[in-house]
């Protein structure tokens, strides 16, 4: 009996009969010769009928296999240079599971709002293949660097009584007989909770931010892992997010070779993503926008273009640290040597790519939290919790969040964040 084989397991077959399920991918024939690519999800796979050897009832086959027909092959695995992925089958017997009819994405070309309104089909392309493969090792990365380093997976809530990130981007609902809650922004105010409880933690999972942008960057839901850590200061989460980043980067590089071809990524760019990042404060980035012919008001946020301008300057992701504090959020800490800046970072990624980090020091005195919170016209009912962590040993504290999409965006080369999720949200998609 021949076994059952994925064909990303192929070379261990070399010369012996194997059994493949999967779907045609495409198919073409050429005199005597039939050649039938199956994916089965681990790869693509030349698979061929030649008139005379194939049996005649299997050969005849071929007119029933329509793209994306799911079937099971049986067939010798031969090694052959030319063929793609280096392996090809020769066909023994095929069997018909289900035939399929007029799918709808072709080998050619089409626009990507098609492609985006079938992304339930697409996703067997090579392309999305590829991409999620790669978001699968990246998000393995995270995982594994924070847990090698003893961190503690504490998953945060999704339904959320107060806003965390400002209150222009909240989704709302109603809950019961409480009221309102909102579907989290952040992990963050959790894990402050859980740091002082187990000193090093992380949440990862799906945050959501009703925003109302349209650009490449902008998901309303995307997924976001975030370290906090006990005891540390702005300098010590920073450092952090360099080696991290490294760590991640690296790690995919290593993991993903065979997706990165498939995308066309030189990965030259992402080899030099080695530690030591460079540093520079608010200050500095706008003078460098302003050397760059950007008219930039002090105070304000930088925007997407002010991003990409900046990051263009450096070879590796740029750390820019000490943002007017009037541009962050109420939690952060600002400088006791000067108020007017907050104890804040942004990781800017190479080549344009713009924020994928976004963390501070948090402020951890009562009373200042309190005024903030106050400033900020948010609730302070909600925040009672909150603030309870200012009153029972409170420490200094740090941690950060980094967008999957926009790293995934990033060391893929996309132009946009819409292909590093599977199922993307954004104001104008809901579905499927
Ligand atoms: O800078 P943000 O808003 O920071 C926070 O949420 C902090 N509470 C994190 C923390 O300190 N624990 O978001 C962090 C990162 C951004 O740098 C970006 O990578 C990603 O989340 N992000 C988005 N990704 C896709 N679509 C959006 N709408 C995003 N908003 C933020
Ligand atoms: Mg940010």
């Amino acid at each position: 009996m021949a076994p059952d084989v994925y064909i990303e397991n192929l070379s261990e077959h070399v010369g012996k009969e194997v059994k493949i399920y999967g779907w045609v991918y495409n198919k073409r024939s050429s005199g005597k010769i039939r050649f039938v690519l199956v994916r089965d999800g681990t790869g693509i796979l030349q698979c061929v009928m030649v008139k005379g050897e194939t049996p005649d009832e299997v050969f005849d086959k071929y007119d029933l296999l329509t793209q994306e027909t799911s079937l099971i092959v049986t067939g010798i695995v031969n090694e052959d240079k030319r063929a793609p992925g280096g392996y090809e089958l020769h066909i023994k017997d095929i069997q018909i599971i289900h035939i399929a009819q007029d799918y709808p994405i072709t080998p050619k070309e089409h626009g990507i709002d098609f492609l985006m309104d079938h992304r339930h089909l697409w996703l067997r392309s090579r392309r999305p293949n590829a991409i999620l493969r790669i978001r699968h090792r990246l998000v393995k990365a995270i995982r594994d660097f924070f847990d090698s380093k003893g961190f503690v997976l504490i998953d945060a809530p999704i339904l959320t009584p107060a806003a965390c990130e400002g209150t222009t981007t909240l989704f709302e609902t109603d809950y019961f007989d409480l009221g309102k809650a909102y579907l989290s922004q952040s992990g963050q105010l959790y894990v402050e909770a859980a740091a002082m409880a187990f000193g090093k933690v992380y949440c990862f999972g799906p945050t959501f931010r009703a925003e109302k942008s349209k650009t490449r960057r902008h998901l309303t839901e995307f997924w976001m892992v975030e370290p906090e850590v006990a005891f540390y200061e702005l300098e010590d989460i920073m450092n952090l997010a360099e080696e991290f980043v490294e760590y991640i980067v690296a790690r995919v590089l290593e993991t993903s070779k065979k997706e990165f071809e498939v995308l066309e990524r030189n990965t030259e760019p992402l080899e030099k993503i080695k530690r030591p990042f460079p540093r520079i404060s608010y200050n500095e980035a706008v003078e460098i926008l302003r050397k760059n012919g950007v008219d930039f008001q002090w105070g304000n946020d930088f925007g997407n273009t002010d991003e990409t301008i900046i990051s263009q300057q450096f070879e590796k992701p740029v750390m820019v640290h000490h943002y007017p504090a009037a541009v962050k959020a109420f939690y952060m800490k600002r400088d006791p040597n000067d108020e007017t800046y907050a104890l804040a970072f942004d990781m800017l990624a190479p080549e344009g790519y713009g924020e994928i980090i976004g963390g501070s020091q948090r402020e951890d005195d009562y009373d200042t939290l309190l005024k903030r919170i106050k400033e900020h016209n948010l609730p302070v009912e909600a925040f009672d919790w909150y603030l309870d962590l200012r009153k029972y040993g409170s420490v200094p504290h740090s941690g950060f969040g980094l967008g999957v999409e926009r790293t995934l965006a990033w060391i893929c080369g996309l132009d946009h964040v819409r292909e590093t999720i599977p199922f993307p949200r954004m104001i104008y998609r809901i579905k499927p």
